[in-house]
């Protein structure tokens, strides 16, 4: 029998793993996105690469995103229903937000992500590549507003934060483990 998802701690449901995000079979993968929705590099240019023109053609429809906010749109020639693109901040230093902007778009993305009806949604690590989000100061936020969602979202049954490299993984599994102790 499948365990109810409302009764696993909300942190259980938060999985870490290796890979390229665009190969995910879940409901929706999160996009790491600028504000104006005209793609880039890193995941961005990856995930429009392997969808096709129709995620684009959306994002231009949309037209632009707040930094701190999500958008959702169909999710091309890929395995996932849904694109979510979520804007991250810019790393300035510290003192601009950032921590609140990273936090913000991972609760929306998620929001999103229910009202839409997903179940299972997959993130990269938002803003640790050309935003320069340190790594070991953005796991702790995005898993705890990850987790923090996740508690107001019983209907989300996993969260899986996929990376392209091992030393990112690491960054996050101990970011996870100290969030689980203080659980
Ligand atoms: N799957 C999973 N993770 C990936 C992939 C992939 N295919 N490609 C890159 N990454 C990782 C990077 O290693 C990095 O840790 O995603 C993380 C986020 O990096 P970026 O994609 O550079 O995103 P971000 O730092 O949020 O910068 C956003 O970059 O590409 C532009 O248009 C985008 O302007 C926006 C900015």
């Amino acid at each position: 029998m499948q365990a109810d998802p409302t009764q696993v701690a909300a942190y259980e449901r938060i999985e870490l793993a290796l890979g390229d995000i665009t190969r995910e079979h879940v409901d929706a993968i999160v996009n790491a996105a600028n504000s104006a929705l005209r793609g880039g590099g890193g995941v961005d240019g990856a995930i429009h690469r392997a969808g096709g023109p129709e995620i684009m053609a959306e994002c231009r429809k949309i037209g632009y995103c707040a930094p701190g906010e999500a958008v959702i749109t169909a999710a091309g020639k890929l395995p996932a229903r849904f694109v979510i693109h979520a804007v991250g901040p810019v790393w300035q230093g510290g003192g601009a937000d950032e921590e609140l902007l990273l936090a913000s778009c991972h609760e929306r993305a998620l929001e999103l992500a229910r009202e839409h009806g997903c179940r299972t949604v997959a993130f990269p690590a938002i803003s640790t590549g050309a935003y320069g989000y340190p790594a070991r100061l953005a796991a702790p936020v995005a898993l705890a507003a990850t987790n923090d969602a996740l508690i107001r979202l019983p209907r989300i049954e996993k969260v899986r934060f996929v990376f392209v490299d091992e030393e990112m993984r690491g960054v996050f599994e101990q970011a996870l483990a100290l969030l689980e102790k203080s659980a």
